[in-house]
């Protein structure tokens, strides 16, 4: 099935930072600029038709020359850890493809910054 968006702008998701729309190739409304600091999480709710593997795509932009790590936490466990590599520039988005596990119905997928960098500025997720 086509995959279904989630933009990082639009509740339930939360962003412990600011929703920006200053750099360009944004889709919907904007994009989350978590705080610098490993406080700055961005967090979805998601629907799973049924339990098992699911296929994520992250779409990020990281305009430094340094990877922004994360860790994934899924239904509040930390499930794997994500590099956020640099995109070039704020306004160059990529898309990071995750595989995890997802419960039938409503799931949390925080993205979780371990370094003091925060997380890449975060768009929305497909799953
Ligand atoms: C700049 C940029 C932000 C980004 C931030 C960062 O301030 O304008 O969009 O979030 O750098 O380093 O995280
Ligand atoms: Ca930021
Ligand atoms: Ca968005």
């Amino acid at each position: 099935a086509a995959p279904t968006r989630y933009q990082a702008e639009n509740s339930p998701a939360v962003c412990t930072g600011t929703i920006d729309s200053n750099w360009s190739g944004f889709s919907g409304s904007g994009f989350c600029n978590g705080d610098n600091s490993t406080d700055g999480w961005a967090q979805f709710t998601v629907n799973a038709a049924a339990a098992g593997t699911a296929t994520v795509g992250v779409r990020f932009a990281n305009g430094t020359t340094t990877t922004r790590p994360a860790g994934l936490v899924v239904n509040g466990a930390n499930v794997q850890n994500v590099s956020f590599e640099g995109t070039g520039a704020w306004n160059s988005w990529a898309t990071r493809t995750l595989t995890l596990s997802l419960n039938a119905g409503a799931n949390t997928i925080r993205l979780n910054p371990t370094s003091s960098a925060g997380l890449p500025n975060v768009d929305f997720l497909d799953v």
